[in-house]
């Protein structure tokens, strides 16, 4: 079945973080920047149709030159450690990062949470 899209300004996300649209290229109402700290997150409410791995595509710009690397979670178990979200060419370019996951049936949380002071990559959407 074709992923559903999950907008992160409609998920949930640490506090300090907002919702911008200074950026071009986003879907939906804007994307999330994060604070800037370790453990910054943003979190996603996934509805899976059945238990089994499943792809999670990730959508993400990072106008900076260095890697912002993250752990993805789902229902807090950690799925990936320290994941590179690297440069993309400045803060309009959207790259996706995906990866596979184990999801139980019905709902899911996914969360994206920095591993370093500098918070996460700007977040656009989860494809789930
Ligand atoms: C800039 C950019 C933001 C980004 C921030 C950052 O301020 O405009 O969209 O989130 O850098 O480095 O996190």
């Amino acid at each position: 079945a074709a992923p559903t899209r999950y907008e992160a300004e409609k998920g949930t996300y640490s506090a300090g973080s907002t919702v911008d649209t200074n950026h071009t290229g986003y879907s939906g109402t804007g994307f999330v920047n994060s604070n800037n700290a370790v453990g910054a997150y943003v979190e996603f409410a996934v509805d899976a149709a059945a238990a089994g791995n499943a792809t999670v595509g990730i959508r993400y710009s990072n106008g900076t030159t260095a890697n912002r690397p993250a752990d993805v979670l789902v229902n807090g178990t950690a799925v990936a450690t320290a994941r590179a979200f690297n440069a993309t060419a400045d803060w309009d370019t959207w790259a996706t990062s995906t990866l596979t996951a184990p999801v139980k049936a019905g709902s899911n949380k996914i969360r994206l949470s920095a591993t370093t002071a500098v918070g996460l990559a700007n977040i656009d959407y989860v494809d789930f």
